[in-house]
């Protein structure tokens, strides 16, 4: 990916990942990533911030040829995960005389994920500066806008924020800037939700530190940049609001049609009250698309029927996902269906304890539906649309 000018003398040197379907093994990536990382270039010395995913190492390094940089005096590390530090050893053999710029946390960190010599790192404070000629990064320390390490990068006289992972998207683009967010949002929201929304207190935090800067430009480490920093920090103030939506998540899995016939009858009592509602078939649903519907929705109702004496484990993983994805989700219910007993409801009621949500209903029943047991989910509708009401906001 070609180097590329955000200001005078600041330079974006990332790269693309075009074809990146899985991150940390973990979350998908339908569109692809990028890995971000900056050039800040003052009339004395000259700092790279974040580095690059270490499969890219060499576009890096050629970046910086292009640039023609004999010297780097520093390397400023934000945050600790191996997508933006992983080429840091590399580039200390290149550069010998470079100092790595890093809170005390990643300190501690990099030097045991990447066995960086602790005689190359310099640790800074939450407000500290480094004057680079012209160019003067304070550095921002906001825990846990992924790791506990987290660091937030601000060049003043531009006003760029290199943000790191907060505010990022999973987005190949040949754009280094946001044109439409429209065509951003959705990468922008998934990513929130699968990256940032376990941490939505920290997030907050993180903002109110950003409010308090002149920021022109927000550079994060994934995706475009923007030039309208409005864009982002308006939708992450929704996001990370207490506002929820009148909206159902239905995560659902049916083995011999009991379970989804409930789920049907469920999504039309739901849709005939005027409650929006979203079920997703868990055997082949997008576990990043159910995050990013976890976002709003004011209830979220799994539909599971009992295998031997739990719950589906499709159902099982989707609910120790939201568990820990900790979406601001007000209520939860379980329904669903059974042939001789177990513990459903109460497995997937414990494992979505973390969400601290009101537990309604259960309607978990022997069998296929009765039209009693029809009845019983008729009532949960009725219950969830007076559980909504003056607590919601339309979607
Ligand atoms: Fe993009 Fe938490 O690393």
């Amino acid at each position: 990916m070609a180097v590329r000018e955000i200001a005078p003398d600041v330079y974006s040197v990332g790269v693309v990942d075009w074809d990146l379907r899985l991150f940390d093994a973990l979350i998908g990536t339908p569109e692809g990533t990028s890995y971000n990382a900056f050039v800040v270039r003052g009339t004395e010395k000259t700092a790279l911030i974040d580095t690059v995913d270490p499969k890219f190492e060499e576009d890096l390094l050629k970046n910086l040829m292009r640039l023609r940089m004999a010297s780097l005096d520093y390397i400023v590390i934000n945050h600790a995960e191996q997508d933006h530090s992983g080429t840091l050893p590399l580039l200390l053999e290149m550069f010998p005389a470079a100092t790595v710029i890093a809170d005390e946390k990643c300190r501690d960190l990099i030097e045991h994920l990447l066995q960086v010599p602790p005689e190359r790192i310099q640790t800074v404070k939450d407000g500290d500066t480094l004057d680079l000629g012209g160019k003067t990064l304070e550095f921002i320390v906001s825990p846990w806008v992924h790791w506990p390490e987290t660091m937030l990068t601000f060049e003043k006289e531009d006003g760029i924020l290199f943000s790191c992972d907060l505010f990022g998207s999973h987005l190949a683009t040949s754009e280094l800037f946001v044109k439409d967010f429209t065509t951003v949002f959705h990468a922008a929201k998934r990513y929130y939700a699968e990256i940032m929304m376990p941490f939505r207190a920290s997030v907050k935090a993180a903002m109110q530190k950003v409010a308090a800067r002149d920021v022109v430009v927000i550079a994060p480490s994934h995706g475009p940049l923007y030039r309208d920093p409005s864009l982002i920090l308006d939708a992450y103030e929704d996001w990370t609001s207490d506002a929820v939506k009148n909206l159902v998540l239905v995560p659902y899995v049916s083995m011999h049609g009991s379970t989804a016939k409930m789920v049907s009858f469920f999504t039309d009592a739901l849709i005939e009250r005027g409650v929006e509602v979203r079920p997703y078939d868990l055997t082949r649903a997008d576990p990043g698309e159910v995050a990013m519907t976890a976002v709003d929705a004011a209830t979220i109702v799994f539909a599971a029927p009992t295998v031997l004496f739990g719950p589906h484990p499709a159902a099982v993983y989707a609910a120790y996902l939201l568990g820990a994805l900790k979406p601001k989700t007000k209520f939860v219910s379980v329904i669903g269906s059974f042939g001789w007993g177990g513990r459903t409801v109460q497995y997937l009621t414990d494992t979505l304890a973390p969400l601290k949500a009101e537990m309604i209903g259960p309607v978990y029943v022997r069998g296929y539906p009765t039209p009693e047991d029809l009845s019983a989910l008729a009532d949960l509708a009725d219950t969830i649309v007076k559980k909504h009401e003056g607590i919601v906001t339309e979607p």
